[in-house]
């Protein structure tokens, strides 16, 4: 595709969970209801650099384009594609910061998705997925997919090779439901993977591998029960929960209140569980709810079916 003469485009990319309990960096889906948005403005400086950062958390960001998730990618794809010109950005923060729901990620394909429409050879989103994984790897410290992936493309992704980086995209039944619990404290993402071992059992691998095994074949006979019933992590969840204070009433209480099983979005502190359809979600969402009100512990909470669109220009 050709396009000349754009000069300035505005990009959504939506929030997305993490890891999914079986998937530790490898799996991921996008979530609808909110994510960052960038404009990228062609300039005829060779450089990238802010126009304004604001919305949430914007107050906590760097604004030194090379240490910002959204405008690293950019100065990557000057390097790589040799452009001439620079961009201008403007980042509007929909997504918490250090929240588990794909922020860094989300302005960095918002950011890659913009400035590619100002390209004369626009490429395609699978070609912009190393810039914004760079991007990426500016917040939490390594390149890992599992965000981006999702973010970019939107749908559920597996991740099924790293070098080279293969995936696919996956279908979930539309009624299966996403309910996602945002404390309203910080999780360093970074820290959360620096306390993680290094090593894992051989009896853990083998009860994750079924838990993964569930999981994919609930998703491929559409089988909810069988889905919700393996979204378990047996490694990872173990050694970051106490990041999450009363992690373990909450996963109790909503297990107890419909055998969910609740688990942790991406690094934390976002929680996440699969309801079966909008009905049992909002009940489910009701119940975790009152938990955060009796503790005093302030949450924002929402429904989300799956985003199968990820990055979209809206101007
Ligand atoms: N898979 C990553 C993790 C997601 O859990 O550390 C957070 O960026």
């Amino acid at each position: 595709m050709k396009s000349e003469g754009h000069l300035r485009a505005t990009c959504f990319a939506p929030a997305t969970l993490a890891n999914l309990a079986v998937g530790f960096d490898f799996l991921g889906v996008a979530v609808s209801t909110f994510g960052d948005t960038v404009t990228v403005t062609r300039i005829e400086e060779p450089l990238v650099r802010f126009e304004f950062i604001e919305g949430i958390d914007s107050d906590g960001l760097p604004t030194d384009p090379l240490k910002n998730t959204a405008s690293y990618p950019l100065i990557k794809m000057r390097e790589v594609l040799n452009l001439k010109f620079g961009f201008s950005l403007g980042l509007k923060k929909g997504i918490p910061l250090s929240s588990g729901l794909g922020g860094s990620a989300s302005s960095a394909c918002a950011a890659v998705w913009a400035a590619n429409k100002l390209l004369s050879n626009p490429l395609k989103k699978e070609d912009l997925l190393s810039f914004a994984l760079q991007g990426e790897a500016k917040a939490s410290g390594s390149i890992h997919a599992d965000n981006v992936l999702p973010c970019l493309l939107g749908g559920l992704n597996l991740i099924f090779s790293l070098n080279p980086l293969s995936f696919k995209k996956l279908p979930l039944h539309k009624d299966f439901t996403f309910v996602v619990w945002h404390p309203h404290f910080r999780v360093d993402t970074f820290k959360a993977r620096s306390i993680l071992s290094k090593n894992i059992l051989l009896n853990q691998h083998t009860e994750q591998s079924l838990y993964l095994s569930g999981f994919f074949l609930g998703l491929y006979e559409n089988n909810y029960n069988l889905m919700n019933q393996s979204l378990k992590d047996v490694i990872v969840e173990p050694q970051r929960k106490k990041l999450i204070p009363h992690f373990d009433e909450i996963q109790k209480r909503a297990y107890d209140f419909g055998g969910y099983n609740l688990s942790i979005s991406g690094a934390g502190p976002s929680l996440f569980a699969l309801a079966n359809g909008q009905e049992e979600a909002k009940k489910l969402k009701n119940e975790i709810d009152s938990f955060f009100k009796q503790k005093g512990e302030g949450v924002e909470s929402f429904i989300s079916s799956v985003n199968e669109r990820g990055a979209h220009y809206v101007d």
